[in-house]
C-alpha cells in the first residue's frame, strides 16, 4: 500500500446515538480530526438503525453536518455481511465504532476483524456473551492483525480494562479484583445505606433513582444484577479465567420473585414497598456489626470463583466510603501487596464512556496507521 494511504484511516460507526454515547463519541472525534490532522481520519459510513450515510466510491462524510445529514438520508443501513464488503474495498486500513448495545452487531465482529477491519466500542456484548465468540474475535484479530479495543465496556472511561491488562502483560500475578461495578447500584445503596445518617426506604431510592435518570427505564434490567455479571465475566476472561458466560456463576439478583414476572417497570415500583422489609432487615443486620452493605462483583483469581451480589464492608473500606453514583475497581496483586490499585470516578454518562471509545480510537491509530 502507497504511503499516502496509509496515512489515511477511515471510520465507519454504528449507532451516532441521538442523546447517548454515539452523540458525544461524534463530536470528540470531530475535536480529533482539528486537533491531530495527522493520520488524516475520514468518515466513510454512518448509520442508525432505520437510516445510514454512504457512497459507493467512500467519499468522506462531513463530521460538522453529518448529525443533520443522517437525520434527513434516504439511504437504509447495510446488512452487516454487506458492510463488511463495503469497508474492505474502500483500498484504506478502516476501523468500526459500534455504539450499539446490539448482540447482533458484536456477533459480526469476528467477520470484521477477519477482514482487517478493527474494531472499538463500549458494547459489553461481544465480550461476555460465550466464550466461544469472545475467542473468534481474539483469534480473527491475531490472524488478520487488526485491533479490537472496549475500555469503556466496563466502568465507561476508567483505564480499568487497560490496567488489569497491562498488570497481566506485565507479570504482576493479579489475586483478586473486587468492586461497584454500576452506577445505579452505587447511588442507591450509598444513600440507602450512607456511612453517617440513617437513608431513605429501599423502594423510595429506586424510585428516585429512577426519577433522576440512573436506572434504566425498568429498574429490573439494573436490579437482576446482569449488567454486573457482564462486566465480572470480561475482566474474570483478561485475568485468565475461562468463564463461559455471565450466568456461569452466582448472581444475586434484588428483584423480589413476586415481582419478577410483574407486566411493566411501573407497576414493579408501585409494588415495590411491600417488599421493604427484606432489604430493612440486610441493612440492620450489616449496621449491628458496624458495616454497611454494598452490591459488589469480584474475581478470586486463585480459587476461580466469579460472584456479584450484596456484601458487608467496615465504614472505612474504600467501597463503603463511595460517593454518588461513582464506580470503584480495587486491583489485588503480588506487586501491589496488601495496598490494592484502585481505580474510582465515574462509570457511567455519555461523555466519560465516549472519552474511552476515542481513547482506544488513537491506540488502533497509533497501531495501523
Ligand atoms: N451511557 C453510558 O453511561 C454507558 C456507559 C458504559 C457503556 N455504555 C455502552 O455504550 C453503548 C451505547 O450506550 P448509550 O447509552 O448511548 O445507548 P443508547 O442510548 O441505547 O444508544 C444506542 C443506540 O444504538 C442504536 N442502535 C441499536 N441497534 C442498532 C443497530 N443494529 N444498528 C444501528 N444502530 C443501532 C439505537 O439507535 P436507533 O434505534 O435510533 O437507531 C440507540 O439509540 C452501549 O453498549 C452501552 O452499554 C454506555
Amino acid at each position: 500500500m502507497a504511503a499516502a494511504s496509509v496515512r489515511q484511516v477511515n471510520i465507519a460507526i454504528i449507532a451516532p446515538g441521538a442523546g447517548g454515547v454515539g452523540k458525544c463519541f461524534l463530536s470528540q472525534l470531530e475535536q480529533l480530526t482539528v486537533r491531530r490532522p495527522s493520520p488524516k481520519v475520514v468518515l466513510t459510513y454512518i448509520c442508525t438503525s432505520k437510516k445510514a450515510i454512504y457512497s459507493t466510491d467512500h467519499v468522506a462524510i462531513p463530521l460538522n453536518t453529518v448529525t443533520t445529514t443522517l437525520a434527513s438520508s434516504q439511504q437504509t443501513p447495510l446488512a452487516l455481511p454487506k458492510l463488511v464488503d463495503f469497508l474492505g474495498t474502500s483500498g484504506s486500513k478502516t476501523v468500526l465504532v459500534d455504539n450499539t448495545s446490539s448482540q447482533d452487531v458484536a456477533d459480526a465482529y469476528p467477520l470484521f476483524l477477519s477482514h482487517g477491519i478493527s474494531i472499538v466500542t463500549p458494547n459489553k456484548k461481544a465480550f461476555s456473551g460465550s466464550y466461544k465468540l469472545w475467542q473468534d474475535i481474539f483469534s480473527a484479530a491475531e490472524q488478520s492483525g487488526a485491533k479490537v479495543y472496549h475500555e469503556s465496556s466496563v466502568g465507561a472511561g476508567l483505564p480499568v480494562i487497560s490496567t488489569l491488562k497491562d498488570l497481566v502483560d506485565t507479570g504482576d500475578e493479579v489475586t483478586k479484583v473486587e468492586g461497584v461495578f454500576s452506577g445505579t447500584m452505587s447511588f442507591l445503596f450509598n444513600s440507602f445505606a450512607p456511612t453517617s445518617g440513617s437513608g431513605g426506604k429501599w423502594s423510595a431510592e429506586v424510585k428516585k433513582a429512577k426519577e433522576l435518570g440512573y436506572t434504566e427505564p425498568d429498574p429490573r434490567d439494573d436490579l437482576n444484577g446482569l449488567d454486573v455479571a457482564r462486566k465480572l465475566t470480561i475482566l474474570a476472561r483478561l485475568a485468565g479465567l475461562p468463564v463461559e458466560s455471565p450466568a456461569a456463576f452466582p448472581v444475586q439478583s434484588l428483584i423480589p420473585k413476586e415481582l419478577e414476572s410483574v407486566a411493566s417497570g411501573d407497576e414493579f415500583l408501585e409494588k415495590l414497598p411491600a417488599f421493604d422489609a427484606q432489604m430493612e432487615e440486610t441493612k440492620a443486620a450489616a449496621e449491628k456489626e458496624g458495616k454497611v452493605v454494598r452490591f459488589v462483583g469480584s474475581i478470586d483469581v486463585a480459587t476461580k470463583q466469579v460472584k456479584v451480589g450484596l456484601e458487608k464492608f467496615d465504614l472505612s473500606h474504600p467501597i463503603a466510603a463511595l460517593k454518588g453514583s461513582d464506580n470503584i475497581i480495587s486491583f489485588y496483586t503480588k506487586r501491589y501487596g496488601s495496598n490494592p490499585l484502585i481505580i474510582q470516578g465515574a462509570g457511567a454518562g455519555g461523555d466519560v464512556t465516549a472519552m474511552g471509545v476515542t481513547s482506544d480510537l488513537l491506540k488502533v491509530l497509533s497501531q495501523i496507521a
